[in-house]
């Protein structure tokens, strides 16, 4: 398979002034080089511990990981505490700005640590004891940190569901965790209207006998039912609170948080994370990753709290580096589709990350959108979730970035917790599509199915092959699943990513999605993104999902749902004909399409992932798997509706 289909030509270098006041140059790889442990032990000492560890990492009981034995520290304090004793209680931890036009608040690290307080000893006073679980199903408020961090401070386990997901997720996952309290609220504001949540947290807890209590933050003032003693209105009992808590240490692998992600099997995987090393990985590569610079840049994560990236990068990672970010609460086009761009003038944002999808959207949408606001504060761009193609990487670098902005495409996973393969900013030549490199101290290789690594371009799996810091420690409750899952088809120490990759001559990596997304058509592999990208650099398409529909002849066969740009281009017989010869053209006419639809719309999970599977089943004439975590289950029935009798021959 070619690489032509990749290869963009052009490389970018670190722009000369990021690179000279970076805060990580190139010697970091050279020190990650000469002492991984010692590196992570100083990337720890930037956290405040109550007491020192006796050992950086006990990997003496191969995958269970200790990071940092014997230390102690509380995360809460080291989030916020520790930043206002410093004398910086007057910065902004978060510019929060809702949905609704003029809704804003502004929370400085002070007024952050006194909200903490009264809440932990809210929780304190209904009886939440450290290790319990407490669930938070909220929508993107400060509330929602606030609570995130009560919990941390307390030594509970938060486990928080996506606002998006269903009363039956919501009630697996109180189940599976055994949550003991829920904090929600009765709505939030979604495109313009306010969405419900306190009547699926109503239906969740009626069947989870283990929950006690429900506090409910007031967002919209929408009716909500109540039980009385069960239900609790967050300001009845966080307002009178005292604004003093004293910190308790936790020990470094003390739980911190579960959050659940959906397996191959219909039970969701309750990924757990630590104390210690989670939090010491997550603000190093915060630091490292985006060049934070707390007295100057303004930082938003544009992502939901409900997933790890809102965890990682919008809560524990900005929070330990004292940045002062940007919360949105509503979608991308509420009220006008310029809403982010005017977002980042308004906040004069300096860093912004989000994923591809998103990019591909805005750029559906067309370049004069963002061009009528002033985005000239930008210095640094992020991608996360999925593999950004080329085009959409070019067009983020010029009409977000103006040119100047290093793109830091990181690779990571709710099961590494932080930032496993990126670029560094001031350090890295940039190759667009590809995440590049291992993050210092961290040890990535592409094999092949025996666990040979392979350079040379050819398609292999990606694995991990020394533990990390943030590391997840087990499926919560499940040892023999976490072992299986992750750590048994190279042996218990290399850890099984899922996805496939290849590296270049150059040592670049190039993520190919999941290795389930890995077509084998008459015996060649060819990624999905593969296809997907050739397809979205064509100009009259906007977005474009691969599957391998099993074949009787060749295997596999190549099957892509496609949404044209809405310049309204002519979607007959002759530009699916057309498309094909374009891939086939660009990667090799093995990777040509065996049939391409057009559809208005793709399946995607709350969370933006298009779900390959359900298009799978549309491909192969089945009925539909679970649809309980799409977006939008009508989509389906558009796209079935819109299909052809028989696939197009050629
Ligand atoms: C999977 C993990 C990491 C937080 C958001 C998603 C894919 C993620 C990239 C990237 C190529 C990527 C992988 C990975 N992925 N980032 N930069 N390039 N692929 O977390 O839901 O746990 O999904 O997302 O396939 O395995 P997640």
């Amino acid at each position: 398979m070619s690489e032509t289909s990749h290869a963009e030509g052009r490389t970018f270098p670190p722009p000369e002034q990021l690179a000279a006041h970076a805060n990580a140059g190139p010697e970091v790889y050279d020190e990650a080089a000469a002492d991984r442990l010692a590196f992570w032990e100083k990337a720890a000492r930037r956290l405040t511990w109550t007491q020192e560890w006796d050992e950086v990492l006990d990997w003496s009981n191969p995958p269970f990981a200790k990071w940092f034995v014997g230390g102690k520290l509380n995360v809460a304090y080291n989030c916020v505490d520790r930043h206002v004793e410093d004398g910086h209680g007057d910065q902004v931890a978060y510019f929060w700005e809702g949905e609704p036009a003029d809704d804003t608040r502004t929370i400085t690290y002070a007024g952050l640590k006194d909200e903490i307080s009264k809440a932990a000893n809210a929780l304190l006073d209904l009886g939440v004891q450290a290790g319990d679980r407490v669930a938070i199903y909220m929508p993107m408020i400060p509330e929602t940190i606030i609570a995130m961090l009560a919990c941390a401070r307390i030594g509970a386990v938060h486990m928080v569901v996506f606002g998006g997901f269903s009363a039956d997720a919501l009630a697996s996952r109180l189940d599976d965790s055994g949550a003991v309290l829920v904090i929600t609220s009765d709505g939030g504001y979604r495109r313009g209207a306010p969405s419900a949540l306190k009547p699926a947290v109503d239906d969740a807890v009626g069947r989870s006998p283990g929950v006690r209590n429900v506090i409910v933050v007031k967002r919209t003032g929408q009716d909500v039912d109540w039980s009385e003693g069960r239900d609790l209105w967050w300001d009845d009992v966080v307002d009178r609170q005292s604004t003093e808590h004293e910190p308790e240490s936790f020990d470094a692998e003390h739980p911190l948080y579960i959050m659940y992600t959906s397996g191959t099997t219909a039970k969701p995987k309750g990924i757990l994370h630590t104390t210690g090393g989670y939090l010491t990985q997550v603000a190093y590569t915060h630091w490292a990753t985006f060049d934070l610079k707390p007295d100057d840049d303004v930082y938003w994560t544009a992502a939901d709290v409900g997933w790890v990236t809102g965890h990682s990068y919008i809560v524990y990672g900005p929070l330990a580096n004292r940045a002062t970010s940007v919360m949105y609460e509503g979608t991308p086009e509420t009220p006008h589709r310029g809403r982010w761009w005017e977002i980042v003038q308004k906040y004069g944002v300096t860093i912004l990350y989000t994923a591809p999808t998103v990019i591909r959207t805005f750029m559906k949408w067309g370049e004069d959108v963002p061009k009528d606001f002033d985005l000239s504060s930008l210095r640094v761009l992020g991608s996360v979730g999925e593999p950004i193609n080329p085009e959409a990487w070019l067009w983020y670098h010029e009409h977000i970035g103006g040119g100047r902005c290093p793109i830091t495409d990181t690779w990571w996973q709710t099961e590494t917790g932080a930032h496993m393969i990126t670029p560094l900013p001031g350090v890295t030549s940039l190759v667009p599509g590809s995440a590049q490199f291992p993050f210092p101290g961290i040890s990535a290789k592409v094999v092949d199915d025996e666990g040979n690594e392979l350079s040379d371009d050819s398609t292999g799996l990606l694995v991990l092959t020394d533990p990390w810091p943030a590391m997840l420690r087990t499926i919560w409750g499940d040892d023999d699943r976490y072992v299986d899952t992750y750590w048994s088809r190279f042996g218990k120490n290399v850890y099984f990513a899922g996805d496939g990759a290849k590296k270049d001559a150059d040592g670049n990596i190039w993520l190919l999605g999941r290795v389930d997304d890995v077509m084998n058509v008459s015996g060649h592999r060819i990624s999905t993104t593969e296809v997907e990208s050739s397809l979205v650099g064509h100009p009259s398409v906007a977005e474009a999902a691969v599957v391998g529909a099993s074949d009787p002849t060749t295997g596999q066969g190549i099957v892509a749902f496609v949404i044209l740009r809405e310049s309204g281009t002519d979607s007959g017989d002759e530009l699916v004909q057309t498309l094909r010869n374009h891939v086939a053209r660009d990667i090799g006419p093995i990777a040509k399409p065996r049939q391409i639809m057009v559809v208005q719309e793709l399946p995607k999970t709350r969370s933006g992932k298009i779900m390959r599977r359900l298009l799978r089943d549309i491909a192969e004439n089945r009925e539909l798997g679970d649809v309980t975590t799409l977006t939008d289950d009508s989509v389906m029935n558009m796209i079935k509706e819109k299909l052809p009798a028989a696939p197009s021959e050629d």
